[in-house]
């Protein structure tokens, strides 16, 4: 259930590839000498994180794409085996976000993110299936998030996509054990805050993410970690362990709350303690295969 090859030689294609968490993925997998095939929808930006990834040496495509729209992800798919013969592993990073209080949120931005985070999800996941089982097999990584284990306010529909891709991943997997296919291993990657923020709708609310906020390589290397040792979660970076210290994070809550309007995280303690014992409750362990 990993790689067919080492990743040296294997083709790897990242949504959400032209910034972020995704831009270092890229360049992780290129600094390893795999192949990256470049997705997302601005096309500079792409071709400025291809060229970074040239410089180590490997095989890098650009391929603009909008997640949204499934046959373009399926084109997505076809055309990185076109040029590079095979697909051995799928990132699924790309997402916006929507912050405000749910009521607050336009009907059009809570079905952005539904389609851009959730449904872009699944529309690779479809694409690239067939194709890693051509390869003999392979590794599909969902980038979700630490809010897909939790509750956090003001993010109600970026949480609820995010759960949604963690569900997915798991109905997935399972059926892919139903159906005798051992070959494909479906990963999902929860990191904490990242200091590359989700360019978001904002419904004149500001959020700041629970510490620690870590630099997007963090995410990076355990998506990099999960291509080569697939586990079917990993949590990416300090918040499973700050989570989990709850008179901690509890009153790192409630200070942001009381630092005032600009800093707004906008939890009352009251619901604070709530998320928190929420969170300890529903936590889970990185699990092996
Ligand atoms: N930032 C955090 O605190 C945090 C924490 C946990 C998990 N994550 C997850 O990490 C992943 C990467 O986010 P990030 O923090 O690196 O944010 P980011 O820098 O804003 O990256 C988002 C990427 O998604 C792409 N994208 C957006 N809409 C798209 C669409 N319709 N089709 C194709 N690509 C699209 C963007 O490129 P274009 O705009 O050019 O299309 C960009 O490359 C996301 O899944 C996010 O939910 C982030």
């Amino acid at each position: 259930m990993a790689l067919t090859r080492p990743l040296a030689e294997a083709v790897v294609v990242i949504t959400g590839a032209s910034s972020g968490t995704g831009a270092a993925t890229a360049l992780a997998v290129a600094r390893n000498g795999g192949t990256v095939v470049l997705a997302a929808r601005g096309e500079p930006a792409l071709d400025a994180v291809a060229d970074r990834c040239r410089a180590f040496g490997g095989r890098t495509a650009v391929l603009p794409t909008d997640v949204t729209d499934p046959v373009a992800v399926t084109q997505l798919a076809e055309s990185a085996v076109a040029v590079f013969g095979r697909l051995d592993a799928w990132v699924n990073n790309a997402a916006t976000g929507a912050v405000g209080l749910f009521e607050e949120i336009p009907i059009a931005q809570l079905r952005r993110v539904v389609e851009v985070n959730l449904l872009g999800t699944a529309y690779g996941m479809r694409a690239a299936l067939p194709h890693l089982r051509a390869s003999g097999g392979g590794v599909l990584v969902n980038n979700a998030s630490g809010l897909a284990t939790i509750a956090l306010p003001y993010q109600s529909i970026y949480n609820a996509a995010k759960q949604g891709i963690r569900g997915l991943a798991d109905t997935v997997r399972q059926e892919l054990r139903v159906t005798g296919e051992r070959g494909i291993a479906i990963c999902t990657v929860l990191p904490a805050g990242t200091a590359a923020p989700v360019r978001r709708y904002a419904a004149g609310r500001r959020i700041a993410p629970p510490p620690p906020v870590q630099p997007p390589e963090v995410a990076a290397q355990t998506i990099v970690r999960l291509l080569t040792r697939p586990r079917r979660e990993a949590y990416a970076g300090g918040q499973r362990f700050a989570w989990r210290s709850v008179p901690l994070a509890t009153e790192e809550v409630r200070r942001r709350a009381t630092v005032g309007a600009s800093a707004m995280l906008g939890l009352a303690a009251g619901t604070a303690a709530g998320t928190i014992a929420a969170v300890t409750r529903r936590h889970t362990r990185g699990r092996r295969w």
